[in-house]
């Protein structure tokens, strides 16, 4: 499918989609309008409590099954569940037994990344709906595929971006694309994110509770043991499982950004520098290794012909910050900033949080502000009540562009990896990739919040990623043999994610 024009492709299956499915107001075959829709929800821990409140507080649902590969933590859930919603759901540790369950309409899942895609496909193909966390996969291709079984199989599938459903969001973008703030072709996303060390790399044991097998799921299982202290939300910074800031917090404003900017596609050209900075500084132990491996310092940069975004992820202190255009618009000098700076020919929209954005004009006054959140899980039931895709506010095909966006720039990053330089030769390649952000200013921002954190830029630290070209419909990069096989994975049997045309 991939060698096919992807936009059209996807632009059609949908409708297609939508169009087959307009008729029955019911998701499960036989279900009656009063009935409840019946829940499973995958991955408990820290955002799968979340999903439980959320359907908790829907009418429409019940909670039927709980899955989660740590026994202790889907009992914990039961319990709680069963006092709240007066029955308790059944307990499993393998999602297939939830996926067979004809009790089971929606699929709601909060596993670590490396499970996302084949979660939603396996729950696709056995009729179920599928509310996925973001980033909605772990590698480019499990995208695709996942698109290709929503359509294939006719199922509702929205990814967990919620600012989709959020109407401060709504509103400052159409604002916006109405011409709010002139013509609008840079958006800045921002990860200011304080991110301490996960602790020294080493040989953990995995909890009792924890069936690792099903755990490690298609990621290579190498050893029954752990490489960070702290087993749970952590891997987020090992890359075999997770994607670094840019891919946990980045899916939420590379989301926005290209919403925002009205951009229906992914880039063409991408460039990276970073590294995984300053612990050993903050340690006072140059020897020290920390359990992680993706970037907490990572700029990279996105062209899409005409329009740029630019994703700045910070994992050491911002405190005391000296950039002052962004302490202006975040109105604030210190602690994390989080959100997207809109720059237009006549002003700037700024997203600072979930449920709110300011609109600035040329002098740095605020002219206007919006407000508001949502229901993103009350769409989703909706969606799968009404089974058109188009209610949903957060299709998967948003979240596979969206999440590709911070899979794009990690493979830049890893590719360059080693390609350690000084800030003056950093600043001298930059200097041969135009774009409508002032690249040398971000440069130098980034090199001062690096030297408040102590790390020593006299020396060479930061990583230059490889300048990869990508071709938007194929979905391969065209001037970079090496990059290519980070677009999927090898997985391991039987957790493999099968490919577009095999779903
Ligand atoms: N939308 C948001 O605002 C938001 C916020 C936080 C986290 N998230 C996303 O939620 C996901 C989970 O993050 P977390 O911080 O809760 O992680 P976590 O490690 O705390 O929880 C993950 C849970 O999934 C379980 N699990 C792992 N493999 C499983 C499998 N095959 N089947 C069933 N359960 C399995 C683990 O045992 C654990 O209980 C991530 O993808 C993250 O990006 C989204």
């Amino acid at each position: 499918m991939i060698r096919l024009n992807r936009r059209r492709f996807l632009r059609s299956s949908a409708a297609g989609a939508s169009l087959l499915l307009a008729a029955p107001a019911i998701g499960r075959a036989g279900i009656s309008a009063n009935e409840k829709l019946g829940v499973a929800i995958v991955g408990v821990n820290g955002r799968g409590s979340e999903h439980i409140s959320e359907f908790l507080k829907d009418d429409r649902t019940e909670i039927r099954v709980i899955v989660d590969v740590d026994e202790a933590v889907a009992n914990r859930r039961c319990d709680d569940i069963a006092m709240k919603q007066g029955t308790r759901p059944t307990p499993v540790a393998d999602m297939r037994q939830a996926f067979e369950n004809s009790d089971v309409d929606l699929v709601s899942t909060a596993t670590p990344n490396h499970w996302h895609a084949l979660t939603g496909i396996w729950a696709m193909q056995a009729g179920k709906d599928a509310y996925i966390e973001k980033p909605v996969c772990h590698n480019v291709y499990e995208g695709t595929a996942l698109i290709a079984a929503a359509r294939k199989y006719g199922r509702m599938c929205q990814v967990g971006t919620q600012c989709r459903s959020s109407q401060a969001i709504i509103d400052a973008i159409a604002f916006m694309r109405s011409g709010g703030i002139g013509e609008v072709r840079l958006a800045r996303g921002l990860c200011y994110k304080r991110r301490r060390s996960i602790g020294a790399r080493g040989d953990y044991a995995i909890p009792a509770t924890v069936n690792f097998d099903l755990w490690s799921g298609p990621a290579t299982m190498t050893d029954p043991r752990c490489t960070r202290p702290n087993f749970h939300y952590d891997w987020h910074w090992q890359r075999h499982y997770g994607n670094g800031d840019l891919g946990n917090q980045g899916p939420h404003q590379t989301d926005i950004a290209r919403w925002g900017l009205g951009i229906d596609a992914h880039p063409s050209r991408i460039l990276s520098y970073g590294g995984r900075l300053g612990y050993q500084a903050e340690r006072k132990d140059a020897a020290y290794i920390d359990a992680g491996d993706t970037a907490n310092t990572e700029v990279s940069i996105y062209d899409y012909g005409d329009k740029c975004i630019v994703f700045e992820t910070r994992g050491l202190s911002v405190d005391d910050s000296d950039d002052t255009e962004l302490n202006t618009l975040f109105r604030s000098k210190s602690g994390n900033k989080v959100g997207v700076v809109f720059y237009g020919t006549e002003g700037f929209v700024v997203q600072d949080s979930y449920q709110h954005c300011y609109v600035y004009d040329k002098d740095m006054n605020v002219v206007k502000e919006f407000n508001g959140g949502g229901n993103h899980f009350g769409n989703f039931v909706s969606a799968c009540q009404s089974r058109r895709v188009e209610d949903l506010n957060a299709d998967v095909r948003e979240g596979h562009l969206s999440a590709a966006v911070s899979h794009l720039g990690n493979i830049s990053f890893y590719l360059g990896e080693q390609n350690r330089l000084s800030v003056e030769d950093l600043s001298a390649a930059l200097s041969k990739f135009a774009s409508p952000d002032d690249n040398q200013a971000t440069l130098q921002r980034t090199v001062q919040h690096l030297k408040k954190n102590g790390v020593e830029t006299d020396r060479d630290f930061l990583s230059l990623g490889a300048l990869l070209e990508f071709d938007p419909d194929r979905e391969v990069f065209t001037n970079n043999d090496q990059a290519n096989p980070w677009l999927t994975r090898e997985y391991r049997a039987p957790y493999i994610c099968p490919k577009a045309g095999e779903v």
